[in-house]
């Protein structure tokens, strides 16, 4: 039937694999993936006056190639405390979420606060140290550098006033320090499975 959406909502920490997760899942329903910490980060990477750079937020922007950067990922923590700036954005995310034929999205707040109606909310997520190595494992440099920015980074998306980083509570929690992507991708399409 056409018009009928269905909304999986994936929250985590850094690193946590939500990322892959949440490809693969809408890959397996056929459903849109929006990744929306990319809109973050390209708020943050633009520089100047965040809240007008995220109101006038345009596709061209989550196209740049260094989106994907640790300091790019800092930024996007830093402007991302903004109450304005995470205001500005959520229109574009809610539409997302209620398109027709089903959308997967994943970030730190779609479960609690952009999209608490989802059909299915997963949270992923992962000990530090393996979301460190991990992390390491992509970009190289200093393994404890790169675990102190996962630190910083875990205490600025949990501990901020505005839509902090916390699993809903009618949340699936899939903490992957131990499996294998696989596993971690077949569990949550088992999740999503169950409520359709
Ligand atoms: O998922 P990511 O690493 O690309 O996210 C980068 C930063 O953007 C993250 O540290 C906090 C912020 N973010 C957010 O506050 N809310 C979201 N829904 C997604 C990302």
């Amino acid at each position: 039937m056409a018009g009928l959406s269905f909304t999986v909502a994936i929250d985590g920490p850094a690193a946590a694999g939500k990322g892959t997760i949440a490809r693969a899942v809408a890959a397996h329903f056929g459903f849109a993936h929006l990744d929306t910490g990319l809109l973050y980060r390209a708020v943050g990477a633009k520089g100047g006056d965040p809240v007008a750079v995220a109101r006038g937020l345009t596709a061209a922007d989550l196209e740049r190639d260094d989106l994907r950067s640790l300091a790019a990922g800092q930024a996007a923590s830093r402007v991302a405390v903004n109450p304005e700036v995470r205001a500005a954005l959520i229109a574009f995310q809610r539409a997302f979420a209620r398109q027709p034929g089903g959308a997967v999205l994943d970030g730190r707040d779609i479960g609690t606060v952009i999209c608490p109606e989802a059909d299915v909310k997963l949270y992923v997520t992962a000990s530090p140290e393996v979301r460190a190595h991990r992390r390491w494992l992509e970009v190289g440099g200093d393994e404890a550098v790169v675990l102190a920015e996962v630190r910083e980074r875990d205490a600025r998306d949990m501990g901020r006033a505005d839509a902090p980083l916390r699993a809903a509570a009618d949340a699936v929690v899939i903490d992957t320090s131990e499996m294998s992507i696989d596993a971690a991708v077949a569990a949550a399409v088992k999740a999503v499975q169950a409520r359709r």
